[in-house]
């Protein structure tokens, strides 16, 4: 196959969604499509259970699942579909965030009983920042929930997104009934003794056609009749140049669990949904159909086998092709490393691949040479941008509780912030090292693993932090800078890179330093 038909045959996406709303059962469903596996129940969720928050065991197991499930590769109508998994519990967003600069396009999955929540509006409004191509999958439509209209309303206007319905319900719940496709211009019903699993489509172009009475029965046809005008009233028609560009976004009605309206999601994703889109560097754009390899790191996964202290790196390719065996440029070392067993992921198992494409996710055995961010490259010197740290809310000194493994502890530290579990700061005061994350799990998190995985012991101190934000001045001898740091000196600290971090204790304080010092940029997220 030519190189640009491997590019063209691959959609790479994120599923995301608040915890609860179907993301894993739909994840399993898309598998079993794509044949995949074999049957429902193999795909584990990965979230954390409810109340399980102290439970380390259960971290460990959802850390050893995560790896499992973190691409899910599958080929569909010749198309290959690569699925990067997401966490879904809040303390892990950062992660999710993460994951969702190596995706071209989304799957938002929306509980038809509640609607928007807190979880999905963050994460769009990350998708929305980026223009990332959203789809909009509204699930569980077996049970009651809100109606098709304000739900969509409520999309538009929690999500500030554009919606246009690609199918839309016949009834909810007890009396749903179905689906009519708007897509594919025909109704599919939801029957049977058992709800499960049956599903018949029935060729339906026009809609005024007295089969449908027959079909769903006359009520339920004309109140069809008159919402699908409605829907033409009041929605855009489906632009695929809007959708791509993440200005219009088509939204699905289904039931996961019961495979319904799932497969008319995935036929439509497959033919709209975006090929391996360019990406910036800090030089220039990089198409995918350009010969040399380029690619980013955005995850890492620390190795569960204590004894191997080995990671996973997983790598985005953007252009050119990624080969087993051949030297390339770690740009920030300036260095080239080669790789002898990359892995790529197919469904729930991994295997050593020669060669990949532009859009594919492999996997680096690493020793500690990658941290998040980090470019590679067939010998260009360029680095990607757009993974940002974001400022964290979560902070507490961190001390060493055993002497004689300070070296274990500093290491152990090191390579958890490598891989992103949270972020370290330095006081500028008195040298004190501060962890601060996003959410409070990651404190227990680190404890757990510095002691499993580097023999280390530590304890935390509060620290009374509101806010973590980057700080500059365009002129670094400008006097209000000056003053600022000579100010606020016990509050500033340096991040790992050795960018300047300003400490606020409140929100009301944050307020009034920005606005005594209008020179100096407060910056809440580390890339500016
Ligand atoms: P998540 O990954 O987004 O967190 O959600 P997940 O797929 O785990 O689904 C959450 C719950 O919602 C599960 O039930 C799942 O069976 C149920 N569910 C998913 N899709 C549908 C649907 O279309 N209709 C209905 N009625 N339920 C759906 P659970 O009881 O929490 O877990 P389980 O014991 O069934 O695994």
């Amino acid at each position: 196959m030519k190189f640009t038909d491997e590019i063209n045959r691959r959609r790479t996406f994120g599923i995301i969604s608040h915890p609860d709303a179907g993301k894993t059962t739909l994840t399993e469903k898309l598998l079993l499509f794509g044949g995949a596996i074999q049957e429902a129940g193999a795909v584990k969720s990965n979230k954390i259970k409810k109340g399980a928050t102290s439970d380390f065991m259960e971290i460990e197991r959802q850390r050893g699942i995560s790896v499992a499930t973190s691409v899910l590769a599958f080929e569909y109508k010749g198309i290959k579909i690569n699925i990067l998994d997401t966490p879904g519990h809040k303390d892990f967003a950062e992660d999710t965030f993460r994951t969702l600069t190596a995706v071209d396009s989304v799957i938002v999955v929306i509980d038809v009983a509640k609607g928007v929540e807190e979880q999905t509006e963050k994460l769009v409004s990350v998708c929305r920042m980026r223009n990332i191509p959203m789809i909009v999958f509204v699930n569980k439509l077996d049970r009651e929930g809100k109606d098709a209209f304000e739900l969509l309303d409520e999309i538009e206007q929690k999500l500030h997104l554009s919606v246009t319905p690609l199918s839309f319900p016949i009834g909810m719940g007890y009396d749903f009934k179905g689906i009519y496709n708007i897509w594919e211009k025909n109704v599919n019903l939801f029957s049977g003794d058992s709800r499960k699993n049956i599903e018949e489509t029935i060729e339906i172009s026009d809609l005024n056609d007295s089969s449908l009475n027959t079909l769903i029965g006359e009520t339920a046809a004309d109140t069809l009749r008159e919402e699908i005008e409605l829907t033409q009233g009041v929605y855009p028609e489906f632009d695929h140049e809007a959708y791509q560009k993440g200005d219009l976004q088509p939204v699905f009605f289904g039931s996961a669990l019961n495979n319904f309206g799932v497969r008319e999601l995935l036929d439509c994703f497959i033919k709209i949904a975006p090929t391996p889109r360019a990406k910036e560097s800090d030089t220039r754009l990089v198409q995918p159909d350009e010969k040399d390899f380029t690619g980013f790191v955005f995850k890492i996964h620390a190795n569960m086998d204590p004894k191997h202290r080995d990671r996973l790196a997983f790598i985005k390719i953007v252009s050119g092709t990624f080969e087993r065996n051949v030297p390339y440029l770690h740009t920030r070392h300036n260095k080239k490393f080669k790789f002898s067993s990359p892995n790529a992921f197919f469904a729930e198992k991994k295997e050593i691949v020669d060669i990949s494409y532009p859009g594919d996710i492999v996997g680096l055995h690493d020793t500690g040479n990658f941290k998040i961010g980090d470019t590679l490259t067939k010998g260009e010197v360029l680095n990607y941008k757009g993974i940002p740290s974001f400022s964290p809310e979560h902070f507490r000194y961190i001390n060493n509780a055993d002497p004689m493994k300070s070296k274990q502890l500093n290491k152990g530290i090191d390579q958890l912030m490598d891989e992103g579990v949270a972020q370290l700061f330095t006081l500028e005061l008195n040298g004190r090292k501060v962890i601060g994350t996003v959410g409070a799990l990651q404190f227990e998190v680190i404890q757990y693993r510095l002691e499993h995985e580097y023999t280390a012991k530590c304890t935390y101190e509060n620290l009374n932090v509101h806010k973590a934000c980057w700080v500059e001045a365009k002129d670094p001898k400008d006097p209000e800078f000056l003053e600022f740091k000579r100010v606020k000196g016990k509050f500033l600290a340096k991040d790992k890179q050795g960018q300047l971090v300003f400490f606020a204790d409140s929100s009301f304080s944050l307020q009034m330093t920005q606005q005594k010092y209008p020179n100096v940029k407060f910056h809440f997220t580390s890339e500016f």
